[in-house]
């Protein structure tokens, strides 16, 4: 959840380490640091709490201070360095905490993404030995191991013999006065890739950080490491192996728009879900070779497909579930999800005749892609539905189905969400139609299903937007507590409402099946609890919803209505209400996906939530 970024070659380069890391930031923005070997070779480093912005604002007064000597030691900036942001994981957020972390003699300087779990014992190790530790963090076991190790062995040798006594998942970048030439960059589990340009190297934990420079990539393999030395770069297996793994170009290039004159990236994402809708269908139908290609499952294993399991963490998770119910109406297909937090640590069956996708924005969640690496490793055929092209899961699972969100900074997910929940449905139509169950027409009409729904979805904001700003939200911010609830296809996007307002309001919010009321939750109902209630499309499920709406008023509680337009006696029973126009059943969801974003926003804008970066969260979750 941190990132790293590094430099090798003939520029000073301490300008385009922040720039990169400033694009890492949505990984985490805790602290940060650089350290870089300068021009009378001597390690020159400056690390602080908070982002960029304030290492930017550290460089400048240590800049205009005296702390600057006239021989140029502690000149700040090299053609060999490293930078850091940081998310904690190890020791709360402070200066001495921020990487990069030193040896004793601070002429090895480390940056590390990852969790390095037998820490604790490295340093009792390392202290008995004489070792003088400052920090709380696991990271700092690593400079004083390689502080050990490059007193007798070659550098080669000492990466090497790090890398046994560590446990755990890391990226690491290191640089040594000792070899003030050498950037060292080592990887298990955290992503790790270089940026190839002619005269120059870059690494980091993601290519975002580089497309400006170059598109050629190198993604190292798991367990490798590499020596850079001015452009040379030379990748070893942890057998001390030396390897060639290919350079790639880099197709997936977003480069930044900013905020387009909204006041949050979050807001910005939120009126970009139609466009995505509309993209995600015109990929999907005007790329249907490549993207069958890509998938990598032939029509006869589709036909014969008896199970389809989803795997994915956060929203992607509620994304799978509503995948279930398409997968399972549309497909006719037996549809399971896991959340990949659980389902690593479960007893493992290996069921025949099961494609498993695994779900996720970044590509990078760790929990998701041990999941998948699990299932490759028992040889269950994989596909990846993710938003980042260059990412391990895409790289890693046998096929992959790519979302056209682009990119989202916002750490609350939003338009993520609806081009996975636009594209499994295209999915489910497409597994039907192999298995002979819907014709072609049907799938153009999935195709018009999904353009309506994107254009409901905007319009609700629209229809509602001046009364939330100005009276409901207002009016909802004071509430220290929420009970959701939603039924059959809307308690999944019940869970997705709530996770939204518990990730950037900070209000609590319980979210129940709502046929559970009454074997537990009922007890919860008073006036000071708001229930947010989303409706069905399904005569059945609304039945059985409005009877559980009936329940919570009979009670005195105070009821939130997310209803469609024909549902008269739940619109009547409701204290507020937001009203939608009736669509195919299973897009439910969908449409009411942008109003309950944008109500969510404005009560955490009200609550003055910093809503692009919500505390203690990042946007890639890397580490367990
Ligand atoms: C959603 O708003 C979250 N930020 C989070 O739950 C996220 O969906 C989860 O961490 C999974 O991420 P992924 O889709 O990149 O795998």
């Amino acid at each position: 959840m941190c990132s790293v970024v590094g430099y090798s070659g003939p520029r000073l380069c301490r300008q385009m380490i922040l720039e990169g890391l400033s694009r890492l930031e949505y990984r985490g923005y805790d602290s940060s640091g650089f350290a870089c070997i300068n021009a009378t070779s001597k390690l020159a480093s400056v690390k602080t709490q908070g982002g960029i912005q304030q290492l930017n604002l550290k460089i400048a007064t240590q800049e205009m201070g005296v702390s600057i000597s006239s021989s140029g030691e502690n000149n700040l900036d090299g053609t060999l360095a490293i930078g850091h942001t940081r998310w904690s994981t190890h020791g709360v957020s402070t200066d001495t905490n921020a990487h990069p972390h030193f040896d004793c003699h601070k002429s090895i300087a480390v940056v590390h993404n990852g969790i390095i779990e037998n820490f604790v014992l490295l340093k009792e190790k390392l202290q008995l030995a004489g070792h003088h530790f400052v920090s709380q963090t696991d990271t700092e076991v690593v400079a004083h191991l390689f502080e050990d190790e490059i007193k007798t062995k070659s550098l080669e040798k000492a990466v090497l013999s790090v890398v046994t006594k560590l446990q755990g998942a890391y990226a690491l970048l290191i640089i040594s006065e000792k070899y003030p030439d050498y950037l060292i960059a080592v990887r298990k589990s955290s992503p790790l890739c270089l940026g190839v340009a002619d005269k120059e190297i870059f690494v980091a934990s993601d290519v975002t950080a580089f497309t400006d420079k170059t598109d050629q990539v190198v993604f190292l393999p798991d367990e490798s490491f590499v020596l850079i030395s001015g452009t040379d770069y030379h990748v070893y297996n942890y057998f001390g192996e030396r390897i060639y793994p290919p350079v790639q170009k880099n197709t997936c290039i977003w480069l930044s728009e900013g905020k387009s004159g909204y006041e949050h990236y979050m807001l910005k994402e939120i009126y970009e879900q139609k466009r995505v809708i509309i993209d995600t269908v015109n990929f999907l139908r005007g790329n249907t070779a490549a993207v069958m290609q890509q998938l990598n499952i032939s029509p006869e294993t589709v036909q014969d497909i008896q199970n389809i399991h989803f795997i994915g963490c956060g929203t992607s998770w509620h994304a799978g579930l509503i995948g279930e119910y398409f997968m399972q109406e549309i497909a006719q297909v037996a549809t399971q999800s896991f959340l990949a937090s659980e389902f690593r640590y479960k007893k493992f069956f290996s069921y025949p005749r099961t494609l498993t996708i695994i779900i996720s924005q970044s590509g990078e969640t760790a929990d998701s892609l041990e999941a998948l690496r699990l299932l490759s490793a028992s040889k269950q055929p994989t596909v990846a539905l993710a938003n980042v092209a260059s990412s391990s899961m895409v790289r890693e699972a046998d096929g992959f189905l790519l979302t056209q969100a682009g990119q989202e900074i916002a750490v609350a997910s939003t338009k993520a969400f609806t081009s996975q929940i636009a594209a499994l449905y295209i999915f489910a139509h497409w597994v039907a139609h192999s298995k002979g169950l819907i014709t072609n027409k049907a799938i153009a009409r999935a195709h018009e299903e999904l353009f309506v729904a994107g254009e409901i979805l905007e319009n609700s904001i629209e229809r509602y937007k001046f009364d939330i700003v100005a009276r409901i939200a207002p009016y909802y911010a004071k509430y220290k507590n929420f009970i959701f609830l939603g039924r059959h296809i809307s308690f999944p996007f019940a869970l997705e409402a709530a996770l939204k307002l518990k990730e950037i309001a900070y209000i609590f919010v319980d979210c129940y099946p709502a046929g559970e009321l009454k074997h537990g939750p009922l007890a919860l109902i008073d006036a000071q609890t708001p229930v947010v209630l989303f409706s069905c499309l399904d005569e059945v499920i609304y039945k059985k919803l409005y009877g559980n709406a009936q329940e919570v008023k009979a009670r005195s509680g105070h009821l939130i209505v997310f209803a469609f337009e024909h549902q008269k006696d739940l619109i009547a029973l409701a204290d507020t209400v937001f009203i939608f126009p009736k669509v195919n059943p299973l897009l439910a969801p969908l449409v009411m996906t942008g109003l309950v974003q944008f109500f969510v926003y404005q009560i955490a804008l009200l609550l003055e939530r910093p809503i692009d970066r919500p505390r203690n969260l990042a946007k890639s979750v890397t580490v367990e």
